[in-house]
């Protein structure tokens, strides 16, 4: 949620900043702001709306600043317009955020004796305050450190000052931040991905931490007692955040899927045996409980890896919503792992339960896209998915990334267990090179899922009905469906249906029915056809061998067939035509398929 960056160095600053804020417009484009010097004084130019805005509005003047910070903002304290957009500046403090001020009314209140608010934001107020001990104190890391004293939530500020027009102060606690150096150019970022085409070396801000950017980087902890930092190295290339051709990034990162998939079979299962994955994700063996944590498709791929874990490795297994576990009563038990899912490693939610976990003395395993990020940091023990920067705000191949490293997890327990042999498991393993070829045939065959789409692009409503593991998928396949074309659809348990919810199908309601599980296959293709007594569309998801069972029928609209796979596997080339198929529903409808209204990618507010 919201993205800064800061530069300063030899080039113009406001090109670095308007490149970098365009990178990270995907953690929101609500509105979007700079702060730079410009005859000696800090001048400040915001826009409502995306960061092309506030592009053209800086290209009325020709000021060639040296220093800036910037943000591209996803509204919280207050309306998306120009008021509430960053930078704030309080005295001779300017600001910019990305957080939430917890105990910004409180702040607000005390201050409001010195400075007259102008923005309904908690950012003004966390101005406000530095600004004030900044006076107070007539020393800037001092105030920053009385300020984050003062300040409860979350927060990453880059900072500059009127009587300081060569150095930025930034500072962070739950809110990622980065800061590099190339040939005495400096930059600060929320994510590397604004800063990648000048380096892939950058140093990361620990909780608390402090920095002040001037001729070199100074590193401070709460305390303002001197650090050093570790250098860290993102292994990608500018291509990843690049369209490449594609029309938007979620069509490419789609296409990524089978790299993600060749990445993680190159570092975790080069020989495609059960040794690799001994060696490379440890042993699991004393753990009798899993508990898997996450928030929307995260915590879909949780729903689909509780039925691998229970079924196949015989491990009762909870999955929550990280929102609703951090607030709930739990039951740590002895031996009990939880599994922390999550792609940008800072959803705000997921790192909470991840620190409780740990409170409550239970092994936190992380299953994270992002290197090094807060919840990789906190968790006793990471698998990293490999899945390169995902930019599109709707997931695709970090969704699938995750849904593997669980099925492998679970292929691992169960062996583990002795609930399958080693051949087995080495059996198992080998259909990875069926995933990819099957992955690159339904990708190829993308126009299939165009045509399906053109179907129903124009409707209101549908659902997407399943049982068990199927059901799991489902609530990933709606979700992608809302997300991004603004069709209201519902994921239902399939035996469910009839108990309430069924008086909703309508003539001609498309319903989806994704039926995996062969054991169980009648039974969803009873609950399909009684939506279709009632006027549905349906359309089957399956694979060969069940579809073999069903091919005299033509009552279906559409029947989406993969092949059949082993049941690790399975899922995740039925999630692959169903990304396809809510990225032409959103393209045939026009909409912004990379940036969903209301929506950012990386949700570090509760
Ligand atoms: C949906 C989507 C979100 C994320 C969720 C968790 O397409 O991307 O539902 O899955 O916000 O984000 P991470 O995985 O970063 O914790």
């Amino acid at each position: 949620m919201c993205g800064i960056i800061g530069y300063v160095g030899k080039n113009n600053a406001k090109d670095v900043i308007i490149s970098g804020l365009y990178a990270l417009e995907y953690r929101g484009y609500d509105s979007s702001g700079i702060a730079y010097n410009a005859q000696n004084k800090i001048k400040i130019v915001k826009m409502e709306g995306k960061v092309a805005n506030l592009e053209k509005k800086l290209k009325e003047n020709n000021d060639i600043p040296n220093i800036g910070i910037g943000h591209t903002r996803w509204a919280t304290h207050g309306k998306p317009n120009e008021t509430n957009a960053h930078p704030h500046k309080e005295g001779i403090t300017t600001l910019v955020h990305n957080g939430i001020i917890e105990n910004y009314l409180e702040l607000k209140h005390k201050l409001s004796k010195y400075y007259k608010f102008k923005s309904e934001t908690d950012t003004e107020v966390a101005c406000a305050l530095i600004d004030y001990y900044v006076k107070k104190e007539n020393n800037k890391l001092e105030a920053l450190k009385m300020a984050q004293k003062e300040i409860n939530g979350s927060f990453a500020f880059a900072i500059i000052f009127d009587d300081e027009l060569n150095s930025i102060y930034i500072m962070r606690k739950d809110s990622p931040l980065i800061v590099a150096e190339k040939d005495n150019n400096y930059y600060v970022a929320s994510d590397i991905a604004a800063i990648l085409s000048y380096t892939n070396k950058y140093y990361l801000l620990d909780q608390g931490d402090i920095a002040k950017i001037s001729d070199k980087i100074y590193f401070y902890d709460k305390e303002l007692n001197s650090i050093t930092k570790e250098i860290n190295e993102y292994r990608g290339t500018i291509n990843d955040v690049m369209k490449n051709g594609f029309d938007h990034f979620m069509l490419k990162e789609i296409h990524d899927e089978i790299t993600v998939y060749k990445n993680i079979i190159r570092s975790y299962i080069p020989n495609l045996n059960i040794n690799d994955l001994k060696k490379n994700f440890g042993n699991f063996s004393k753990y009798h409980k899993i508990t898997i944590v996450g928030c929307g498709s995260a915590y879909h791929t949780g729903l689909v890896a509780k039925y691998l874990f229970e079924e196949f490795a015989n491990i009762p297994t909870n999955v929550e919503m990280a929102s609703e576990y951090r607030y709930k009563k739990i039951f740590p038990s002895k031996n009990e792992l939880v599994i922390l899912i999550s792609q940008s490693g800072e959803t705000a939610d997921t790192l909470e339960a991840a620190r409780i976990a740990k409170e409550n003395k239970m092994d936190t395993l992380g299953i994270i896209n992002v290197l090094s990020s807060s919840i990789a940091r906190e968790s006793n023990k990471v698998i990293y998915c490999l899945a390169g920067c995902e930019i599109a705000v709707a997931t695709t191949k970090a969704y699938l990334a995750q849904l593997l490293i669980l099925s492998l997890l679970s292929i691992l327990m169960a062996y583990e267990r002795g609930k399958i042999s080693k051949n087995e498991a080495n059996n198992y393993l080998k259909d990875l090179t069926k995933l990819q070829k099957d992955t690159k045939d339904i990708i190829n065959n993308k126009e299939y899922y165009k045509e399906i789409a053109k179907d129903f692009y124009k409707d209101r409503e549908m659902f997407f009905i399943g049982r068990n593991i199927d059901y799991g998928l489902c609530m990933e396949a709606s979700l992608k469906m809302k997300e991004i074309s603004y069709i209201h659809s519902e994921a239902y348990a399939a035996g469910e249906l009839k108990h309430g919810t069924i008086s909703l199908i309508e003539d001609n309601m498309v319903v989806f029915g994704i039926v995996t599980d062969s054991s169980i296959a009648p039974k969803t293709i009873s609950n399909l056809k009684e939506t279709k007594a009632r006027g549905s569309k349906m359309i089957l998801v399956t694979n060969k061998e069940i579809a073999n069972n069903y091919e005299n029928d033509n009552s279906y609209r559409f029947k989406i067939i993969v092949n059949k796979l082993n049941p690790f596997f399975q899922s995740l080339t039925i999630i692959t035509t169903m990304q396809l198929i809510s990225y032409y529903v959103a393209l045939l409808k026009g909409e912004n398929i990379d940036q969903p209204r209301n929506l950012a990618k990386s949700v570090t507010v509760e």
